[in-house]
């Protein structure tokens, strides 16, 4: 099938994607910021059909950043409409997909319009079982720890949670992402080595892939390639070779 072997005993469930490099494949080709993000959306559809078609249960997307608001504002008002098209025009595809739509970050302080397409494509795509695709829109990691730390803060202080129930599952259940397990695999585009303030508490023992394409030539063959990459590594989980590989800790 696919260029490479892909082992269906070991896709791992949930991939989380840093779309990086729009602005340099657009200034590549002498075009505006904007001409990547758009081509960009190709990249994402091709990204979230190859996810469905090995059986990935979970794909997160970085596509907004709460850095990201220091854009120039024509800049964000383009990405802005662009997300808002992107849901009107593939709703039905996601539909067809089983794809069941979710979101991550601060989605109420995006401008009405997105939050509006959100909310409906949520809605119409809520009993799709196949594949959870979530978008992180405003999103930053350490803003979403805090969070969680003022909400367990106030629930210690009311009495309702008892400081000594804090533990690690209990700090995720109060993550965006309680809902889902941590990604198995992260995948960065356009050559940067960094996390960017993206999942930091989830991906404390995620494998890492970092590729010099840019987002917008990034297409299924290369998505599988990652997916092979990580399939050829032992995860340790701080054990040793030995142990993993006898299967008896
Ligand atoms: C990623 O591409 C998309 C977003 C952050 C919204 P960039 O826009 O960061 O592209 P580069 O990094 O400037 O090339
Ligand atoms: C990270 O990309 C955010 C998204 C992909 C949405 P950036 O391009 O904003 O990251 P930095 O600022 O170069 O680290
Ligand atoms: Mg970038």
């Amino acid at each position: 099938m696919k260029d490479f072997k892909i082992d269906q005993n070991k896709i791992p469930k949930h991939v989380a994607i840093i779309m990086d490099g729009n602005g340099r494949w657009a200034k590549q080709k002498g075009e505006l910021r904007i001409f990547g993000h758009t081509n960009g959306v190709d990249s994402v559809r091709e990204a979230l059909t190859a996810a469905g078609e090995i059986g990935v249960e979970y794909l997160t997307l970085y596509a907004f950043s709460t850095e990201n608001w220091n854009r120039p504002k024509e800049e964000i008002a383009a990405l802005m409409d662009l997300l808002v098209q992107s849901i009107y025009n593939e709703t039905d595809e996601l539909n067809k997909k089983g794809v069941k739509l979710a979101t991550i970050g601060d989605v109420e302080i995006l401008p009405k319009s997105c939050q509006k397409a959100l909310i409906e494509a949520k809605e119409k795509t809520k009993d799709n079982k196949k594949i959870t695709l979530i978008l992180a829109l405003s999103y930053s990691s350490r803003r979403e720890i805090s969070l969680a730390i003022q909400k367990m803060s106030k629930e210690v202080s009311q009495g309702e949670l008892n400081p000594n129930a804090i533990n690690e599952d209990l700090v995720s259940s109060y993550l965006s992402t309680a809902d889902y397990p941590d990604p198995e695999l992260l995948i960065r585009t356009s050559g940067e080595n960094r996390v960017s303030n993206f999942l930091m508490w989830q991906l404390a023992y995620t494998e890492l892939y970092f590729t010099d394409i840019l987002w917008p030539d990034f297409k299924k063959k290369n998505f599988y390639k990652a997916i092979y990459d990580y399939q050829q590594r032992e995860r340790r989980f701080g054990k040793t070779s030995e142990q993993i590989l006898n299967h008896n800790a």
